[in-house]
């Protein structure tokens, strides 16, 4: 949900709770020049320098980067190329909820495999799946458990099709699959700007692949995807590492902090490597489950806190995911637990 009204503490889709770097202010005003100077040209069609970045700093070749509208269009992509009616696509249950949407839309079929409890990655299963491509999100979302590389190296040993590690939170995590793209030609992450960049409103994610399957998803890429201010402004962003490596780092310290203080509460909470917190609360008496979940999801709104509730499944439906936001909002949190622990029914 994205409220249209002000005074919500925003916690339920992982944004930033810090600004870009100045640098991306700077350099989007610099690229609109005077009076709009900037806007009458098309864009660069393959965000050419931005891809240049990425490679660069990612240790790549040119080649292995295609840059898209949000990492949303680089999932689609992947889905329509690899996807559709005669196929079937891996999903893990829970994990992002797009993918299964885009799939639908190709009308493609699905291979779906559930965690248990313990949200270990199941590689015997995923290695046996059938599916021509499996979409991994690591870190989970919604849980924020991290997948190590050993374990996404045997996926990608004894799985035989495309394994996509959409990598949204790796920046917060302390291990990431690139270095595995130099053995792997199956493997394809992908990223976003959305989350530790702070940048969700300017709609740029990449993927990086073996050069040939860059190539097929360029095939079906829109021709000018990522618009003139949103390639600089990107790239103004990964050329401030230092300005992001220390709110990624204040972040972490937060979101550990609070991890702490809500075990203390004797409530369960997945050790994340994310942004988020997937908790799941307890009443005073100690009950839990998803009319807890509900209960405290309605104190919290009721006070304009919004969080996420995953009601749908029942590994998931007596949690909520709390996105990390700033002291104040962490500290306005937990005033409300404490609130709701006193006074709810
Ligand atoms: C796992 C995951 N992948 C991708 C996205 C989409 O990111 P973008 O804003 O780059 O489209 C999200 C957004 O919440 C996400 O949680």
């Amino acid at each position: 949900m994205q409220p249209s009204d002000e005074g919500w503490i925003k916690l339920n889709t992982n944004e930033c709770p810090y600004p870009p770097s100045p640098r991306v202010v700077a350099a989007v005003v610099d690229e609109v020049g005077i009076e709009g100077a900037s806007l009458r040209r098309y864009p660069s069609p393959t965000s050419a320098p931005l891809r240049e970045q990425i490679a660069c700093i990612q240790g790549v070749s040119v080649e292995q980067v295609i840059v898209g509208n949000g990492s949303d269009d680089i999932l689609n992509l992947l889905v329509r190329v690899f996807g559709g009616p005669e196929v079937a696509t891996g999903l893990t249950l829970p994990s992002y909820s797009l993918y299964p949407v885009l799939v639908a839309i190709q009308d493609g079929g699905t291979e779906m495999i559930e965690f248990d409890r313990s949200m270990r990655l199941p590689v015997a299963r995923i290695a046996s799946s059938g599916a021509t491509a499996f979409f991994l999100t690591s870190p989970n979302a919604p849980t924020g458990v991290g997948f190590t590389n050993v374990e996404l190296e045997a996926v990608l040993r004894e799985f035989p099709g495309i394994l996509v590690v959409d990598e949204a939170y790796a920046p917060f995590a302390e291990e990431n699959a690139v270095p595995l793209l130099k053995a792997h030609r199956n493997l394809v992450v992908v990223r976003t700007l959305s989350k530790a960049h702070a940048l969700a409103g300017i709609r740029v994610g990449y993927a990086l692949a073996d050069a040939e399957t860059i190539g097929l998803l360029d095939r079906v890429r829109d021709s000018y995807n990522v618009n003139r201010l949103s390639q600089v402004a990107a790239a103004a962003a990964l050329g401030d590492a230092s300005y992001y490596d220390a709110i990624i780092g204040k972040i972490k310290r937060t979101r550990d902090h609070w991890a702490q203080e809500w075990a203390k509460r004797d409530w369960f909470v997945y050790r994340s490597s994310a942004n988020f917190l997937f908790v799941e609360p307890r009443r005073a008496g100690g009950e839990s489950g998803p009319a807890v979940a509900q209960s405290l999801f309605e104190y919290f709104t009721m006070r304009k806190i919004l969080v996420r509730t995953f009601l749908s499944h029942a590994l998931t439906a007596s949690f909520l995911r709390i996105s990390v936001g700033t002291d104040d909002e962490m500290f306005a949190v937990d005033e409300a637990i404490q609130a709701w622990l006193t006074n709810a029914p």
